[in-house]
């Protein structure tokens, strides 16, 4: 087994632009775990949720993950709740596991200032356990997942910095 640099964290944690910045400079490939699931059934995540519900996501997670580990690119950025499934959690062994951590507040803040400038382009990404009261439901998340994603982690990376301090941070810690 070929041993991954894999990115865990929060919804808006910043995995997915982290790792593409981590993939250009260690000039490796990347596999984004969400948009592999979106390009293999050609629907976007809210309406595979709304479709087959959290389960159904999970195990089509469960499956795309365990390709991604055993493919070829070095880098895999997973959805934020993809460790909470254990048999998800269990693929990870052996691979160096990055846990892009914040408070729930400073997400919600982050992706609020953002939200409101993407509005216009409407870029906004929808995330449907975000979905009614965001700001909650992220502290919910973060609640719910705090102890699985500690206990997995290879390394804690500060995710109030910006990405390209994290990915250096990846990047001198993988050195
Ligand atoms: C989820 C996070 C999303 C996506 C799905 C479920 C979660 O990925 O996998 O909406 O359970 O936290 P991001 O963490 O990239 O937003």
């Amino acid at each position: 087994m070929t041993r991954k640099i894999v990115l865990i964290g929060l919804p808006t944690s910043g995995k997915s632009k982290t790792a593409g910045l981590l993939a250009q400079a260690l000039h490796a490939d990347w596999v984004d775990t969400d948009l592999v699931i979106e390009q293999r059934f050609g629907k976007k995540i809210p309406w595979i949720f709304r479709e087959i519900g959290e389960d159904g996501f999970r195990c089509l997670e469960y499956q795309v993950v365990k390709d991604a580990l055993s493919g070829p690119a070095r880098i895999v950025s997973l959805g934020g709740g993809a460790p909470t499934f254990p048999a998800t959690r269990n693929l990870l062994a052996g691979h160096t596991v990055y846990y892009l951590k914040a408070s729930p507040d400073f997400l919600s803040d982050r992706q609020e200032q953002r939200s409101q400038k993407s509005a216009k382009k409407k870029t906004a990404q929808v995330r449907p356990l975000l979905a009614g009261d965001a700001r909650q439901r992220m502290r919910e998340l973060y609640d719910g997942r705090k102890d699985i994603y500690e206990k997995i982690a290879s390394v804690v990376i500060d995710a109030e910095k910006k990405r390209q301090e994290m990915a250096a941070d990846i990047i001198a810690a993988e050195s």
